[in-house]
């Protein structure tokens, strides 16, 4: 197979296992062209890509964009903070007046969890979501899954632990929909208050003592405390959440095995992990950071693939 089954990339959930492959394997070729003198492919020299953030982000947001120019992509930049959003404009009367500037694919991170599945029903573009409220980030997931590969060489029967605030994290939820499709065993670690209720559901077990999981597993990805997200408290303390589930060299050393340490950033440093942690050679956050171009170069390069097979011939 060498074309995606979606023409959209609204969720992991949307996505098929072989799709995944295709995609993590496509990846690889960018990641070569990434490494070499001149970066720079004319794959999409003639599509328009918008990048439409109406919440903040540094990593997904700068990673697409390169990702475009590194594709010869036209690419244009939006802001809500800075745009008419601020006068009342609605999400689709927005994106409907960036499409008519003649844009065809639209990234979109957006607060409200299902706004890309809202504008892909809505809209003429393909979209790709970059992250909407609590729900989904398929793209972090796909750089996360594409990182362990290439760290430790297969997904399939490796034990991955995704520790902390489970209940408000997008990427929690993609990674365990990537992660299982893929053939990884997953377990979720972190307070009662912060996984949600059903999540067994997922088919992943849940792990309370962070000790306990980091023995367990072969990957830990440690997520951030999101904090702009909550209302109430959901723990009684920083220092007791620290204490219980903060990542440092003392608990890094009780374990008798080497493991892969994650983190999509960004991070709340000496909270779940500490600067030691974060910065060692234990860790591959920066490589996650860096495969996020790779990878996000070959999400729009199949997408676009499909737009210019059906609508442009
Ligand atoms: N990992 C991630 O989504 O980071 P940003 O919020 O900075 O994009």
């Amino acid at each position: 197979m060498s074309e995606l089954s979606v023409n959209h990339l609204l969720g992991i959930k949307q996505v098929s296992q072989e799709d995944i492959h295709l995609i993590l394997e496509t990846a690889e070729n960018f990641k070569e062209v990434i490494n070499r003198p001149i970066k720079k492919v004319p794959s999409l020299r003639d599509f328009t890509i918008a990048n439409l953030f109406f919440e903040n982000s540094t990593r997904t947001r700068l990673s697409f964009e390169l990702a475009e120019k590194r594709l010869s992509a036209d690419v244009i930049n939006f802001s809500a903070a800075s745009s008419s959003v601020k006068k009342g404009e609605t999400l689709i009367d927005t994106v409907n007046n960036i499409l008519s500037m003649k844009v065809d694919m639209v990234v979109m991170r957006h607060p409200n969890p299902g706004a890309s599945v809202f504008l892909s029903n809505h809209v003429n573009a393909s979209i790709v979501n970059a992250g909407d409220g609590a729900h989904e980030h398929p793209t972090q997931a796909l750089l996360d899954a594409f990182s362990i590969k290439e760290k430790l060489g297969s997904l399939e029967g490796k034990k991955v632990v995704i520790v902390g605030d489970i209940l408000h994290s997008r990427v929690a939820l993609s990674n365990i929909f990537c992660l299982r499709k893929l053939g990884a065993v997953v377990k979720v670690c972190g307070p009662e208050t912060l996984l949600p209720k059903h999540i067994k559901s997922l088919g992943v077990d849940v792990e309370n003592n962070l000790d306990k999981a980091l023995k367990w597993c072969d990957v830990a990805n440690m997520l951030r405390v999101q904090n702009e997200r909550m209302s109430t408290r959901y723990f009684p303390s920083t220092r007791e959440y620290v204490a219980q589930y903060g990542l440092d060299k003392e608990r890094l050393n009780r374990l008798d095995k080497e493991i892969v340490i994650m983190h999509p950033g960004p991070i709340n440093r000496g909270v779940e992990i500490s600067s030691d942690i974060a910065d060692s050679q234990h860790a591959i956050i920066l490589d996650q950071v860096q495969n996020g171009v790779a990878v996000r170069m070959s999400v729009l390069y199949l997408l676009a693939s499909k737009l210019k097979h059906y609508n442009r011939n």
